[in-house]
């Protein structure tokens, strides 16, 4: 199968009341953690480029690893798709370099400067057989190099996205119902505390997504900062020379509920990135005489895999959707 864009996944996703992950890919041994899981799980999946990948690792290299994937798992539909495209001129490069979704991100410009944004990469995205995601809200967190403090977040505000959808024509939604970006997601002041210490953050906000899908019936609508900030990861990275205090994410039943409501894209990056780190760190704890790495990324690749594995069938339900 040769790279889809997310139009039937989405329909199915909506129709089947789960999510699609979309895992955020930096170099091949993420590429090929998550999909070896995907595979074996036959979930299809989204697999998302950053601005700040691209200037990692280079576009033609990503697209090139993401290729691959598609030869190695032919039974499974796998969409490429940009992240957070900051102008009209990064998501052309996405159109016309391979991609077959692209993210408009005007979500922090006026609301009808982000409309005319939006509407000018879907007309060129919509001419290329490319499907865009667009985003209203602004969620906390960090993404790429901008920071946006809790106190500056703002819900999406329902009674604007109906104008929106129909004056853009984008194909997904991206909303800020409590999410957040990276590994810290909420202020210790914003959370409460369990018996064991840790922060349980405030809940989403389903009454938001709940009135966002009743005025948008049977459109897509997609989770970013959705990461759960798996406690075991951060206790690993902790225990063995980091020092991530604090770090709490997204609970997964929350993700669950949401998938089976109208969000059929839900983002997790960071976890793989916990994952990956917590795994390095202890590897290098437990044999500090070792400098090849294949030996330290092959556990770091094998536990982003089995992560990947527990959301597909845990939280997502996408699992032997492909
Ligand atoms: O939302 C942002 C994603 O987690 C990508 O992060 O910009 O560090 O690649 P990045
Ligand atoms: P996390 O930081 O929660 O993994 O979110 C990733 C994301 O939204 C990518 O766009
Ligand atoms: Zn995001």
């Amino acid at each position: 199968m040769a790279l889809v864009t997310t139009t039937e996944m989405f329909k199915k996703a909506y129709d089947g009341g789960y999510a699609i992950g979309a895992f955020n890919v930096n170099n091949m041994e993420i590429v090929q953690g998550i999909t070896e899981a995907c595979r074996e799980e036959k979930a299809p999946v989204i697999l998302q480029v950053s601005k700040g990948a691209r200037a990692y690792a280079n576009h033609t290299y990503l697209v090139k690893l993401v290729e691959a994937a598609v030869i190695e798992c032919p039974e499974i539909p796998i969409a490429l798709h940009l992240d957070h495209g900051p102008d009209f001129e990064t998501c052309k490069a996405c159109i016309d370099g391979g991609f077959t979704s692209v993210m408009i991100d005007a979500s922090s410009k006026p609301f009808a400067e982000n409309i005319e944004i939006t509407k000018k990469v879907v007309e060129y995205a919509h001419d290329h057989g490319v499907v865009v995601e667009a985003e209203l809200g602004t969620l906390a967190g960090i993404e790429d190099d901008v920071k946006v403090a809790a106190h500056a977040a703002s819900y999406t505000r329902p009674e604007e996205v109906e104008e929106f959808v129909s004056k853009t024509g984008c194909d997904s939604l991206a909303i800020a119902i409590g999410t957040s970006h990276g590994a810290y997601k909420f202020t210790a002041a914003q959370c409460t505390r369990n018996e064991q210490g840790i922060l349980v953050p405030p809940p989403l906000r389903f009454d938001v997504l709940e009135e966002v899908s009743r005025r948008l019936p049977g459109f897509p609508i997609v989770l970013h900062g959705s990461s759960s900030v798996p406690q075991n990861y951060v206790k690993m990275i902790n225990e063995n020379g980091g020092k991530m205090p604090d770090a709490v994410g997204i609970p997964e039943e929350q993700l669950r509920h949401a998938a089976e409501l109208s969000v059929c894209k839900i983002n997790i990056d960071s976890d793989l990135r916990l994952a990956m780190t917590g795994t390095v760190r202890q590897f290098f704890s437990e044999h500090p005489d070792k400098f090849d790495p294949r030996e330290y990324l092959k556990p770091a690749r094998a536990n982003i895999k089995e992560l990947v594995r527990h959301k597909l069938v845990d939280v997502l339900g996408c699992a032997g959707k492909a």
